[in-house]
């Protein structure tokens, strides 16, 4: 019976164990996760999402609050196309994020990190140019594209010196976004490394309906890209992911010619993920049907997260002055619409609810948008349950390893 650790990911000469951690954001897949990944000899992403506040938290600098200084005139006001991001600043904080992770990575494996193209931050192509060149002026192994279809992404960094050594990776949910996305970049000469292939299973944002998601299948997709690719003569990795849960799940993947996979969820319980200690216990307890696919992020994609996550409800004021990440090219944000609907729907009010839409920036950046995979409700079975009710945290390295080794779908739960 075979086992993970029996297939390489390979990129040219070089070769990796095939288990990509995916890029969780807004510091959930932490450098720390990243470099234990890359230290067991697979690949760990970090999240370049809202950096400015990631660098302020790892690195005691100031970005957020000299930002929010700059724009308080602007606090009681719902128009927000004032506030810009300094690109100087934006490029600083990314190479520190970036250059310290690289800094101390050690072992075969690789770090990449995760770049979604929804964080539009009021100058879309501006703000994406300077984080994807900083990223790489910083070391990074790879670049991951997700959250968007990415048309002129690559572009913005074409020039770059290491545009042809370092990786570029698109995230995919079906071939047509595929298929666009090649088109649109085959000026560049230019192919990508790989292709993450994400099913309707995964957490985060989505790449289907909210409503028709259930009606879509990984392996399917899969399928049908992998065809595509061999009738193009195609050779790029594919990596699919979402709900790939267990080592042998991993296994079928790879036997029918994936290159690797990605995988997120089970490591949302480990020592290194980000989360606080007390949001993994609500991933551990979590049941089926206490998980969900909403539609209150302001990116206008579907999200799966518990529906007992903070966020949901909560009718907070716009916190564009400190983050506005989601802000569009015009200063708008599905949130400040649906606030300010709110708002004046009750005037006076000292406390509106807002149940349509979340101010993401300010629910990511506290931990109260409890995004998840599908099979969150299984990871009370991969862990022991202690005395007080809680469960065990895991380390990277067990889930890791548990990935690489295990065979017949089972599970080794912490010695
Ligand atoms: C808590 C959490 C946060 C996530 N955040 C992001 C993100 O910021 N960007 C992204 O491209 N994918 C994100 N994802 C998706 C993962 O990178 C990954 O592709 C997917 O979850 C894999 O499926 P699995 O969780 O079932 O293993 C997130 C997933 C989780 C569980």
């Amino acid at each position: 019976m075979k086992c993970v650790d029996d297939f390489r990911l390979r990129f040219g000469k070089r070769e990796l164990v095939p288990i990509v951690v995916g890029g969780m954001g807004v510091d959930i897949s932490t450098a720390t996760l990243a470099l234990e990944a890359a230290r067991l000899g697979g690949i760990g992403h970090i999240s370049d999402a809202m950096v400015q506040t990631v660098s302020d938290r790892r690195f005691k600098t100031h970005f957020v609050k000299e930002k929010t200084k700059l724009y308080k005139f602007n606090v009681a006001s719902s128009d927000k196309s004032a506030i810009q991001f300094d690109l100087g600043r934006l490029a600083e904080a990314t190479q520190n994020h970036v250059g310290r992770t690289m800094e101390a990575k050690r072992g075969n494996g690789m770090i990449f990190v995760n770049c979604m193209e929804k964080l539009t931050m009021n100058a879309p192509r501006e703000t994406l140019r300077v984080r994807m060149n900083a990223a790489l002026d910083a070391g990074i192994d790879g670049i991951t594209l997700s959250a968007g279809l990415h048309l002129g992404s690559l572009a913005l960094v074409a020039d770059h010196p290491r545009f042809r050594d370092a990786k570029f990776g698109i995230i995919v949910s079906s071939l047509r976004a595929l298929q666009i996305f090649l088109r649109k970049n085959a000026r560049l000469d230019r192919l990508p490394d790989y292709v993450v292939i994400e099913g309707p299973l995964a957490g985060g944002h989505l790449g289907f309906g909210a409503d028709d998601w259930d009606k879509y299948d990984l392996r399917t997709i899969v399928a049908e890209i992998r065809q595509y690719m061999q009738a193009e003569k195609l050779d790029i990795p594919l990596i699919p992911a979402g709900g790939i849960f267990t080592g042998s799940d991993a296994v079928s993947y790879l036997e029918e010619g994936a290159a690797a996979v990605q995988v997120a969820t089970r490591f949302t319980v480990t020592n290194e993920c980000g989360l606080p200690d007390k949001v993994k216990q609500e991933y551990f307890k979590a049941n089926e049907d206490e998980i969900e696919v909403n539609m209150i992020s302001p990116t206008g994609y579907p999200m799966r997260m518990l529906k007992s996550s903070p966020a949901i409800g909560d009718g907070i004021r716009p916190n564009c002055e400190a983050y506005g990440y989601l802000l569009d090219a015009s200063g708008n944000c599905a949130y400040i619409t649906a606030y300010n609907r709110e708002v004046a729907a009750h005037p006076g009010a000292k406390k509106v609810s807002v149940m349509d839409k979340t101010c993401l920036c300010t629910a990511m950046r506290n931990f109260d948008c409890w995004t998840c995979g599908h099979y969150t409700y299984r990871l009370k079975d991969t862990s022991r349950k202690l005395a007080d009710g809680s469960y065990e945290l895991l380390t990277a390295e067990h889930v890791f390893r548990d990935y690489q080794f295990s065979t017949e779908g089972k599970v080794a739960l912490p010695q």
